[in-house]
């Protein structure tokens, strides 16, 4: 499409959201605010962008972080970063503030990541999060990923699979990465060329490779549960004891290794099988033990998790599932007698808690009309000279397409629209 050339259009991997599309995404925040508020979590809200600090510390070695974010200099020459993921943010409002542990908070908003964009790939993308910070219980763990679960169960998914696998403790991390990066070494010349210059950086993004050539290495490669100690072990199977008791079905995926470095123990990933395997992973986390050390505050664990929001609107979509609510509108109200009616009425009927809207600019009644079918409201209020003479209002229902009219006294109209809608619910 060519544009004039001093018209605008959204940067590229960003988007508008437009009434209707966004009731779903606000009925899907509004799920997420109960499901959480229910759990005992608090709603949390971080600064959109931060010093620069923060975010490095959720791994150097990351693409999030070498490749990917947003970073500026301000006027006073302070370097910040647009957020590129929630969880190193909540840790700095945690060594900011020292609430009482366990720390319990969710979140929602955008996040900015400069990747290439393509279908559920952004550069500002949406999550709904969870974080739990001062308890190392394994049940906190099962916590997180029930309410993921929880989640998808309400909006009506039922191609979601968990995958979960344990990284250990971080001596277990580091001892695993040496000796994958000795193996896959010995194996340099069957891997594929893509993915060989990650051996010497980030040996563990090797197993996440889908290449046919590097996944036959990987399949042999040392898995991470023969390095795991007797503690970790224990923390691993009282999180399955738990998936299991709330029936939650998972598997142990010991490549799943996760794209930001600070995990430790758990790691857990949702992936929506109607979708792509590109980006079919519409939720991802795991614990962190060692990152609010890491932002200056005391040795203290954590475990949450990161919920695409796009990706999970397009699971629903492929499942046929969580729909866009119907109209938000009760009421439209035409006045083909001057339009102070339309007026003193819709404020009338708000005042009652009724939601009502009316067309402007003394429209004809085709097109008033039209309008009142357009909004989706259920009921039209009609007024014209003859039911103002009569001090009478025509309310039609909508829903049988227009034809069912009755008359009622115009100083009752809060009552009758009231008894009319509480009749169809
Ligand atoms: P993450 O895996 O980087 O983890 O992101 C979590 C989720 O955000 C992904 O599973 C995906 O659904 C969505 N997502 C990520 N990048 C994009 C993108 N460019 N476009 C669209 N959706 C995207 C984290 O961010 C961690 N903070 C999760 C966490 C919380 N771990 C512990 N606590």
């Amino acid at each position: 499409m060519s544009t004039k050339p001093n018209s605008f259009q959204t940067p590229i991997g960003t988007s508008d959201l437009l009434p209707l599309g966004s009731a779903r995404w606000q009925a899907t925040l509004q799920l997420f605010d109960e499901v959480s508020t229910r759990s005992g979590f608090g709603y949390l809200s971080t600064p959109i962008f931060e010093d620069i600090g923060v975010f490095s510390r959720v791994g150097e070695g990351t693409d999030v972080v070498r490749k990917e974010m947003y970073e500026f200099l301000d006027k006073s020459d302070r370097r910040l970063a647009l957020r590129p993921e929630g969880t190193a943010a909540v840790c700095r409002a945690f060594v900011q503030h020292h609430p009482v542990t366990p720390w319990k908070v969710y979140y929602h908003g955008p996040f900015f990541r400069y990747e290439a964009p393509q279908a559920g790939r952004y550069r500002q993308f949406h999550q709904l999060g969870i974080e739990t910070l001062g308890s190392d219980d394994p049940d906190a763990d099962v916590e997180v990923m029930a309410l993921a679960w929880e989640m998808f169960q309400k909006m009506g998914l039922k191609q979601v699979e968990l995958s979960l696998n344990s990284m250990g403790d971080g001596d277990t991390r580091l001892q695993y990465a040496e000796a994958l990066t000795e193996y896959l070494n010995q194996h340099r010349d069957a891997i594929d060329e893509e993915d060989r210059e990650k051996i010497s950086d980030h040996p563990m993004r090797v197993l996440d490779s889908k290449r046919r050539a590097t996944r036959k290495v990987t399949d042999e490669a040392p898995k991470i549960s023969d390095f795991l100690s007797a503690s970790a072990i224990a923390h691993f199977d009282r999180v399955q004891d738990g998936l299991t008791a709330l029936d939650i079905p998972y598997k142990v995926e010991p490549r799943l290794v996760r794209g930001l470095d600070y995990y430790t123990h758990t790691t857990f990933e949702f992936q929506s099988k109607a979708l792509s395997a590109a980006q079919n992973t519409i939720c991802g986390g795991g614990r962190y033990n060692g990152l609010v050390e890491e932002l200056g505050g005391p040795v203290t664990p954590g475990i949450g998790f990161g919920m695409g929001i796009e990706r999970l609107l397009l699971a629903c979509d492929a499942e046929e599932v969580f729909p866009a609510p119907k109209s938000s509108l009760d009421v439209w109200v035409i006045d083909v007698a001057g339009g102070s009616h339309a007026r003193d009425i819709t404020y009338e009927l708000r005042s009652h808690g009724i939601n009502a809207d009316r067309s402007f600019d003394s429209r004809s009644m085709r097109s008033q009309m039209r309008s009142a079918n357009r909004s989706g409201a259920p009921i039209a209020l009609i007024i014209g000279e003859d039911e103002v003479a009569a001090g009478n209002v025509a309310l039609r229902s909508m829903l049988d397409n227009g034809v069912e009219q009755i008359l009622i006294p115009r100083d009752q109209i809060a009552v009758e629209v009231l008894r009319s809608l509480g009749s169809r619910s």
